[in-house]
Parts: C-alpha cells; structure tokens; sequence
C-alpha cells in the first residue's frame, strides 16, 4: 500500500519535472543511448515539400500529407527549417514573430495536428530557432530603432559610425554587404551579420537571453522535441569592435577577404548553449547545433566540456570536402570518432549545394549518390537526410538573375547564384509541377524530375529511393550499424574506404569504391578481430551477382558500395 502511494507520488513529480512525456530521455538501448541517438532525421524545407492549397509554396498540411511517406522511408525524427512570421527577406530566416505561424504555412491549429500526426507515427519534430537575429520587422526591433531611449534599444547592437558616412569599424555581412546599417532616424549603426533586414540580437542582454529561452519553452510545451540552432557561431561580437584583419583576395562579392576574428566564434557562445541546453533538459529535449567548425577540436567544444551544451552539434565539414577520397574520409571520421562524442553526420542541406551534384561526375552520378548514402548512413552517430536526397536530387540553379529569389543571388550573381538551386520543390511524380502542386511552384522542377521522382523510384528495384529504403531499414534493425564502433580496415588503400562497425557478437562491414576504377577488394580484417569470416551480404548499390560470400577479394564496380554481415 505504502509503496504504490509512493510510486504514484514520485509518477507525478517526475511527469510534473518533464511535462513533454515525448521528447524524455529515456535510454533506448543497453549502452544508454537517447532515442536521438537511434534516429535519423530528415531536414525539411516547408516552402519546397508539399504545397496542400495549391498556391504554389508549400504549408504544414502538405507536410503532414506526407507523413506516412516518411515512415515508411524510416525516417525517426524532422527539423523543418522556419514557418514562423517573417517578411521571407531570408525565407522564414527573418523572424518576426517566434511564437505563431506565418499564414503562408498554415496555423498553430495545423501545426498541432502535424504534431499529433506525428506522434501517432512516432516520428518527432525538431523546428528552427533563428536565435543571432530577427527580422526588423519584429515588434522588438521596431521599439529599438524608434529612439535611442527606447527601453529595447539595447536588445539589438547599436554604434556610432567612425565618422560621417563611416561605419563603426569594418565587419562585412556574410551575404555580401557591410555588417553595419544605418538608420537615419536615430542616426546610429546597427550591426547585422546577415541581411540588413536581419540586424543581431544583443546576448549581452539579459533580458534577450530570457526572451529567447521563453520562445523555447512556448514550443517545448508544445510538444517539440528539440531545436536545430541557427548560425550560433555568430551570437557574439567583441564590445570593443575591434576590427577583422583583412587578408589576401577577394571573396565571391567582389571584397576583401577577412578573418572574421573578432565576430564569430567568441567563447561567449559557450555560455548561451548551456543556458539553452539547461532549458532543455528541463523537457527532456535535444539540440542541434548550425557549427561551422573548422577543425574536430571546435566541434567538440560544441558538446561542452561537462556534456552540458549541445547533444548534436552538427559536423558540417564533409561538406568542404573538394571530391571523393576515400583518405580524407577515412582520416576525417577517425578524428570525429577518436573525440568521444556522438558524431552528427550531413552531406547537404538547404544553404549547401545538393550532394548528387557536388559529387556529380555525369556518368555514375545515381552510383555515386547510393554510395555517398551508403557512407553516412552507417557510420556510428546520428544522420541528418535533406529532402530529395533518397531520390538523388539535383540542383536546379537559376538561369539568370532574373529568375533569382535569394538576395544574395541577386547580390553576387554570377560567381554567387543563391541557394535556390539547392531549395527546388519535392519531386513526388513524373507528372506537372513533380507532383507538388497544381500550380507553377515558387521555383522551378528540374527536367530530371521526371526519372528522380518518389513514384517512379519506388517501382524501380534498382532506384536511389530503393537503395535508401533498404539502407534504413539495416540501419534501424542492425545493432552493429545502431551502437557498433568504427573500425578502419585497410588504411592505406587510396581508392576504398571499408570499415567494420562492431557491437558485441555482431559485426557489420561496409566498403565503398570511391574510385571511377574497378576494385578488386582483399581485405585485411585482424583490427576488427577476424581473420577469414564468412560474409553473409546484406546490401549492394551496382550488381548484387558480383558480391561474394566468402572473405576473399570482393569485386567492387566503379562508385560501388557493398554492406555484409560478417561471423566468425
Ligand atoms: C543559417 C541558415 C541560412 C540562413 C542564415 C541566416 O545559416 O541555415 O539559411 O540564411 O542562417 O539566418
């Protein structure tokens, strides 16, 4: 009697503690993993997945449309890029308002039924909290601009310019003008590290801190699982302006090149993502970090060093990877492994150029895109999928600066197109418009919509959508692939990267011809702990025939990937 009082006492504390039973931390494996440790997420781009009103941009009910589509893929959790108020200057990336929906996209009413929908699929939803700036729109930043008394005038970074038409010292925005605007009514600079019509918030600032943790709690209530945190490397700049040594060349707009010394990456940056981490932890929910880092060490300050800042920073740096080379992958996830901590892999997103064209070499392309799948989909931590991806995708750039929508397209145009190419709508049929909608979509399908589409891949054994289907579905029922370790084989082979992932009794092995040449693969397995096991194959990208079952040379097409079971 005693006990069951007591239960049902501690029951209520603990749901009173994390009232988002959703998103909790419960381990879902032996080694203790959280479920974001199991999952795969999939970034969607709401203008671009699926227009539900046939206005040509697509909305949160064209999403949730979809959501039986994306279980089946085996898709665990989504971020979707902004849907909240904004003058779209940056598609959503210009918030002016954190706490509702922009009526382009729907409602709270349907963003609650995405979320119930989402739920009963037990797929979670991850949104975007631009957290360095707003929109200038924002009630916030209309107070701050009205008067140099204005109790908010401290939310937003204002200076006196160095002198007459001069700016307060020499930051340049990154999308391609100088960091600092004008404004001629309180004749003052504000500082922006975007648009002008994104001016940055002031961390400084308590009362933004609080502001900003608020809007978190608003969607954790919600029923929100977590955040990706937009551009966090740029929340501080040094109070004294120092100015940025300016380098050799120029950059794609035509300026000096800097080092953006004293405006991004300041270890203030630490301190807000505990702050943040702490308000998720009051909900159980997790964080994804926008890290640029440059080197591993920077990626793993990101986690804290007491694990108290982001459980998911991402590593964003295969994305600079100029070409295949199976040495610099290998070289590259060694690293992320020997840090300790889970790593997040991605190989495009909606700023980045799509991978099946980063990596096009026009004849293996579809090869090359199973294979890239088949990489960073098994590598031991967390994958980030972008739309389009499972269906080999490809960018669609403007043909000229007309047709851009991207300011800074528009801006840089023709070294700098914009990122439109990579933010084409969601190719579901061979039909008009791929499917998405009834009318001409905000930007343009490309011709190869009509072989890369869902429909059409999905009764093509053979298709990239089919390769991914299978490769998840490994994914999520093999232990090796879910908790194994990584270990290398053959380290020296400049052409195949192969690996063994390891749990217990189970061992997985993955080899990938990143060459244009046939390999003939013969594999030393002693790291992994084997001498000649037997391979049980599991999945291949070109001809399943040529895959063997015995340890001896695999033969390895061109861009080939080759994933089998081994035992002793
Ligand atoms: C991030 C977003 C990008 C946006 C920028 C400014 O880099 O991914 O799309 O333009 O932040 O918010």
């Amino acid at each position: 009697m005693f006990n069951k009082f007591f239960a049902a006492v501690a029951l209520s504390v603990l749901s009173l503690a994390t009232p988002n039973a959703f998103a909790q931390q419960k381990p879902v494996d032996a080694e203790g993993h959280q479920w974001w440790q199991h999952a795969v997420f999939y970034e969607i781009y709401p203008r671009s997945f699926a227009d539900s009103n046939n206005n040509g941009v697509g909305d949160l009910n064209g999403i949730a449309s979809k959501l039986d589509y994306l279980k089946d893929l085996g898709i665990d959790a989504i971020w979707m890029t902004p849907f909240f108020p904004s003058p779209q200057v940056d598609f959503g990336y210009d918030v002016s308002d954190y706490d509702a929906i922009d009526p382009m996209y729907g409602t709270l009413h349907d963003f609650d039924h995405l979320s119930a929908e989402a739920k009963q699929r037990n797929i979670r939803l991850i949104l975007d909290l631009v957290v360095n700036h707003t929109s200038d729109q924002h009630p916030w930043f209309k107070e701050s601009r009205s008067s140099r008394d204005n109790p908010r005038r401290d939310w937003y970074i204002w200076r006196d310019g160095k002198g007459p038409g001069q700016p307060p010292n020499n930051w340049l925005s990154t999308f391609g003008l100088s960091g600092w605007t004008f404004d001629p009514k309180t004749k003052q600079y504000y500082y922006h590290y975007f648009y002008p019509e994104q001016p940055d918030l002031n961390w400084r600032n308590p009362a933004v801190e609080k502001a900003m943790l608020d809007v978190t709690r608003f969607w954790y209530k919600r029923g929100v699982a977590g955040f990706r945190l937009d551009a966090v490397d740029t929340l501080f700049e040094d109070p004294a302006l120092t100015d940025n040594p300016v380098l050799e060349g120029t950059d794609k707009f035509g300026r000096h090149n800097m080092k953006e010394s004293y405006n991004k990456k300041l270890p203030e940056v630490h301190d807000v993502m505990r702050k943040l981490r702490n308000t998720a932890d009051e909900y159980g929910a997790v964080l994804i970090g926008e890290t640029w880092t440059s080197d591993v060490g920077e990626l793993k300050d990101y986690y804290g060093s007491k694990n108290d800042e982001l459980q998911m920073p991402m590593d964003l740096m295969m994305t600079g990877f100029k070409g295949l080379s199976a040495d610099q992958y290998r070289k590259h996830i060694a690293a992320v492994n020997a840090a300790g901590h889970w790593p997040v892999y991605v190989i495009t997103n909606h700023d980045i150029i799509r991978s099946y064209t980063r990596y096009s070499d026009d004849t293996h392309n579809d090869d090359i895109a199973k294979m890239m799948a088949a990489l960073y989909l098994t590598l031991r931590g967390s994958a980030i999928m972008y739309y389009g991806e499972e269906i080999g995708m490809q960018n669609n750039d403007p043909k000229s600066k007309e047709d851009v929508q991207d300011p800074i397209g528009k801006l840089g145009w023709p070294t700098e197109k914009g990122r439109d190419g990579e933010r084409t709508p969601m190719q579901w049929t061979a039909g008009p418009n791929a499917g998405f909608s009834e009318v001409k979509p905000w930007l343009p399908v490309p011709p190869s919509a009509i072989t890369h589409n869902v429909a059409s891949e999905m009764k093509d054994p053979n298709s990239i959508y089919n390769f991914y289907h299978q490769l998840l579905a490994l994914r999520h029922t093999e232990p090796a692939l879910l908790d194994g370790d990584w270990v290398p084989l053959n380290e020296a082979d400049p052409n195949v990267l192969a690996y063994v992932r390891r749990y217990k009794d189970e061992a997985i092995l993955v080899v990938l011809n990143m060459s244009a040449t046939d390999q003939n693969v013969t594999l030393d397995y002693a790291p992994a702990g084997f001498s000649a096991p037997n391979l049980k194959v599991l999945l291949t990208s070109v001809d399943k025939s040529a895959a063997v079952s015995a340890a001896d040379a695999i033969p390895m097409a061109p861009y080939s990937a080759y994933i089998a079971k081994l035992s002793k």
